[in-house]
């Protein structure tokens, strides 16, 4: 995801800047920039890929004295990855970056060309330095022609702009996207996130949504809607682990967490109002295409069990799932009617790679669904959909599983679309219930202290069994997993209905039963296997929106018309249940015994 890095100063500006967005590299990128305004000079420069390329192409250029700089990493989502749709850009003799989507930029664009303005690349980012110079041309006060600009903008973003007209000045806003600013002495950083300014500032401010204003001679100027304001700063610490975590426990936790946003980027500019678009596969990458294989391991799989019922349901199309090391030794029967789909968080799994490199001998078409840009899995296929989940560091997958589950959907709704096989209307109510998803993921201090509270009657017993039937049972498979590789209890996902089929034998009151009872899907079948468990006194733990009598505990959630919605409301629970129990136990939550986050030997 694209960062942002500012500074005014005395200071060494290109260092500063590269040293920033080295730190915010994590989050992915495929091309990055700068711009330096020193006295009367004006220094820009841009490369694609990775920030070692800026750094060699910079290599002979020095600031020295006061100057402003900004700097941006980006990941495409308008226009490919090249220099010219690399930030900054560049109007007459202004430079913006921008992190977010302008959603009325086609609109805006075309207002500028109309009146003569030419553009360079393909980004909305691009209408955001147009706008202001032609406002700056009728009102020659720099701030207020950068608050008409903002006051256009729809949609998310945090901006800096810095222009020859004002070269002392930088200029800002935030909606949507986040962005702060750091203070020492004189100095004044922004950043889109913490860490790049860590050990350089001292003092921070996060800026609000809606919150915009300028820095000039080490003092910023903040407004919003009602006009300026006062802010208070807050010491920044200088610790990067802990920033990292800001301030979470876990990396595990500031995952869960986080995955109401990274939902949000996920969806950004994928999911439109009427229908779901992919830049990354062209027209014809389905051509032909009769059936899905997809393979992967772990909790990858288990987003790809969930896209099996997504693709035969909204796709029609035959959809078959297999373990990655199962898969490279079974002698499949392949055919190049096929569409071969891997999932990979880390892009560099051993077993799923082989799997890919086998099916791509076989002649079939292939298609990664990652989170990392650039790694083997991504490099290998013929196409690849990144997740944009920003690293995952808790070894424990979550927000990966999350935007793999999302990406699935979405990838299945638009083959839905292609082969007409969804109304205008399922369409419609698929997009909806995405758009719902990420209020359906915010953590709120109730259900996490609810989960905290009833973790500690859960710290023994013989085993867990997660119960779910359709998605819930992956969701099932994946909440079992959570559980046993952070708390290291035994624990099982089963299909509801499969219980009494031969494990219910092991029901009594120290065996613990997890019950995902959706209200949208199958709610009286799953009542009814779950009260053949109570009836053998096994301790019920149902996870439901409706209130169910025989539950040992119970967590509420909320009522969605969506399965896909409860299933995602589902999945945050049964997270911070593995979690809280961990915890308590005294485990090591980011790092549990015997795991390693990438695992690149089969
Ligand atoms: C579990 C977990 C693992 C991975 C598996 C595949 O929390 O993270 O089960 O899902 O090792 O890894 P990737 O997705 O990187 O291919």
């Amino acid at each position: 995801m694209c960062g942002i890095v500012g500074y005014l100063g005395k200071n060494e500006k290109k260092e500063i800047l590269l040293d920033g967005l080295q730190e915010l590299e994590y989050r992915g990128y495929d091309s990055a920039g700068i711009a330096v305004i020193e006295g009367e000079k004006l220094n820009q420069f841009k490369a694609i890929g990775k920030l070692e390329n800026l750094r060699e192409k910079t290599k002979s250029y020095h600031t020295e004295g006061f100057g402003i700089s900004i700097g941006h990493t980006r990941w495409a989502t308008h226009g490919k990855p090249t220099e010219l749709n690399a930030h900054p850009h560049l109007g007459a003799y202004s430079y913006v970056v921008h992190n977010g989507i302008i959603e009325n930029y086609q609109e805006l664009k075309a207002e500028l060309q109309a009146e003569g303005v030419n553009f360079l690349s393909q980004t909305d980012t691009e209408t955001i330095v147009h706008l202001f110079e032609k406002n700056h041309k009728t009102n020659k006060d720099v701030f207020s022609s950068f608050e008409a600009t903002i006051n256009r903008l729809e949609g998310a973003y945090a901006t800096l702009l810095i222009t020859e007209a004002d070269a002392e000045t930088i200029y800002f806003a935030k909606n949507g996207s986040p962005m702060l600013i750091g203070f020492h002495s004189d100095d004044v950083y922004f950043a889109s996130s913490d860490t790049p300014i860590i050990g350089k500032a001292t003092e921070v401010y996060y800026l609000e949504d809606g919150e915009y204003g300028y820095a000039r001679e080490g003092v910023v100027k903040l407004f919003n809607a009602e006009g300026e304001k006062s802010f208070t700063k807050q010491a920044l610490t200088a610790d990067k682990i802990s920033a990292q975590k800001d301030g979470y426990r876990f990396f595990m936790e500031k995952e869960i967490y986080e995955q109401s946003r990274v939902m949000g980027e996920t969806m950004m500019g994928r999911v439109l109002d009427d229908s779901i678009v992919f830049d990354e596969l062209d027209e014809t990458f389905f051509k032909g295409i009769k059936a899905i294989k997809i393979c992967a391991c772990g909790t990858s799989y288990h987003s790809a069990l969930t896209s099996a019922y997504l693709f035969e349901r909204l796709a029609k199309i035959r959809c078959d799932i297999e373990i990655a090391s199962e898969f490279r030794y079974k002698e499949p029967l392949l055919t190049d009617d096929t569409l071969f789909i891997t999932i990979s968080q880390s892009g560099e799994t051993a077993d799923t790679l082989e799997a890919l490199k086998m099916a791509k001998r076989a002649g079939l078409k292939s298609l990664s669904i990652c989170n990392v840009d650039n790694s083997s899995i991504v490099r290998e296929s013929d196409a690849a959909i990144l997740t944009r989940a920003g690293i995952e560091k808790g070894v424990a997958s979550t927000k990966a599983f999350a935007t793999q589950s999302m990406v699935l959907w979405m990838l299945a709704l638009y083959m839905g679309q292609q082969r007409n096989t969804v109304s205008k209307k399922v369409l419609k109510t698929e997009i909806s219930a995405m758009l719902h998803t990420p209020k359906a993921l915010i953590v709120t201090d109730e259900l996490h202290e609810k989960l905290h509270r009833l973790s500690k009657r859960y710290l023994h017993g013989h085993g867990f069994f997660f119960i779910g039937r359709d998605i819930f049972f992956p969701l099932a498979l994946e909440g079992a997993l959570k559980l046993k590789e952070i708390s290291y209890m035994h624990a099982e996902g089963y299909p509801a209905g499969e219980m009494k089929h031969g494990p219910i034998a092991l029901a009594d009151s120290e065996l613990f039963t997890i019950a995902l009872m959706p209200h949208t899907m199958h709610y009286d079948k799953i009542k009814s296997n779950v009260e053949e468990l109570s009836a053998r006194d096994a301790t019920i733990l149902a996870i439901s929106p409706l209130p169910f009598d025989l539950a040992d505990d119970f967590i509420q959630t909320k009522y969605s018309s969506h399965p896909m919605v409860e299933f995602f409301e589902m999945m945050v629970v049964t997270q911070l249940l593995a979690l809280e129990i961990s915890v308590r136990l005294g485990n090591d939550v980011d790092m549990p015994r015997n795991l390693a986050k990438s695992v690149t030997v089969e």
